[in-house]
């Protein structure tokens, strides 16, 4: 068993089986355990790049840094630029924007924290941020949606089915019901709750006094939910994705795609003016257009040449298709 599997036994033991959330919680982001947390103290456990489990666009640098950069510029005199003007970046995770977006007044916060302004103009930046936060597993069956524990057998987690859901979940569900009676074939449906996407866009965003938000994620909206019967939880591990989202906790990561349609119904909530949903290809074609790329692909060789090239070309058309770009306005 993985120490963080060993915290969890220990919490299951005690209170009895545990909702999805609080597993991913001490798989993920355990003090000293967690997913997460392990990599900041031994880099044999980083998770990112070649030598660890995922890649994300975040590694392809310098390009998508550079271009994220003019796109920041773009926005900077489209608010006509003021000296405060200012890149946040939440779920920063090795920090490797913090080179080109420096230029910004650019901070970044992960889970152990980090320096946000109390009030900016300026720009909320997050790649793969809302696929990593924990979220709830409920599962549908007979028109019924019942909350789905995490159980311990003294040898493996399980889940068990647990209660109704209720209030604003019981709610997520109903307004989910035409889409779900859509798989009426499947015996059962699996959602994800999202639980912390409201409260942490309220987070990131209260102190932006005016200025954009850009996320980055994979996801889905509330039409496309007919595509994943059996919900989107997934597990990564050296390069492969993993259906067994319970097995080896503290030492793969666990994510769930997110739900694009609730994340802009948060967002509008918070007053935020929210654009149509595109392609990581679109939005980096209009970072590129002004130059026509030439000073996201500047490079002193035509060795570094090439390899920018191939950076751009994984961004455009390895993960550009894949990824979604959500862009927010908050308006003064
Ligand atoms: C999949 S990683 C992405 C890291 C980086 N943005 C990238 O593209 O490589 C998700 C990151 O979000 C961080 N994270 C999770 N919950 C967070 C929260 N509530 N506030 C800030 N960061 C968080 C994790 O610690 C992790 O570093």
């Amino acid at each position: 068993m993985t120490p963080a599997g060993l915290a969890i036994a220990e919490e299951i033991r005690d209170r009895g089986p545990i909702l999805f959330s609080r597993f991913m919680e001490i798989a993920l982001y355990h003090p000293q355990h967690g997913y997460y947390r392990r990599a900041r103290r031994d880099r044999g456990a980083d998770p990112f790049g070649i030598h660890g489990d995922f890649y994300t666009a975040t590694q392809l640098q310098p390009v998508f840094g550079r271009l994220i950069a003019s796109l920041c510029e773009q926005w900077k005199s489209r608010l006509g630029a003021r000296d405060g003007f200012r890149v946040v970046e939440w779920g920063a995770g090795r920090g490797e924007m913090a080179e080109h977006l420096q230029a910004f007044h650019y901070s970044a916060v992960d889970v152990d924290g980090g320096d946000v302004p109390p009030a900016f103009e300026g720009v909320v930046f997050c790649n793969e941020l809302f696929d990593a936060l924990p979220v709830d597993a409920a599962r549908v069956r007979d028109g019924e949606a019942r909350m789905m524990r995490v159980d311990y057998d003294s040898q493996r987690f399980a889940w068990i089915e647990g209660e109704a859901l209720t209030g604003p979940w019981q709610a997520y569900a109903v307004n989910l019901r035409a889409r779900i009676a859509e798989l009426r074939e499947e015996p059962e449906v699996w959602l994800e709750l999202p639980i912390h996407v409201a409260p942490l866009l309220a987070r990131m965003t209260q102190p932006l006094q005016r200025g954009f938000v850009l996320a980055i994620d994979y996801g889905y909206t509330e039409r496309e939910i007919v595509r994943f019967p059996r919900g989107t939880l997934m597990a990564y591990r050296r390069h492969q994705a993993l259906e067994d989202v319970l097995a080896n906790p503290g030492e793969q990561d666990i994510t769930a795609h997110v739900p694009f349609t609730y994340l802009e119904q948060a967002a509008q909530s918070l007053g935020l003016i929210v654009s149509p949903l595109r392609t990581l290809t679109q939005v980096l074609m209009s970072a590129g257009e002004p130059d026509q790329f030439a000073s996201a692909l500047q490079a002193p060789d035509e060795a570094s040449a090439l390899r920018l090239r191939m950076q751009l070309k994984s961004l455009l058309f390895g993960m550009g298709e894949t990824f979604r770009c959500l862009v927010l306005e908050k308006p003064e």
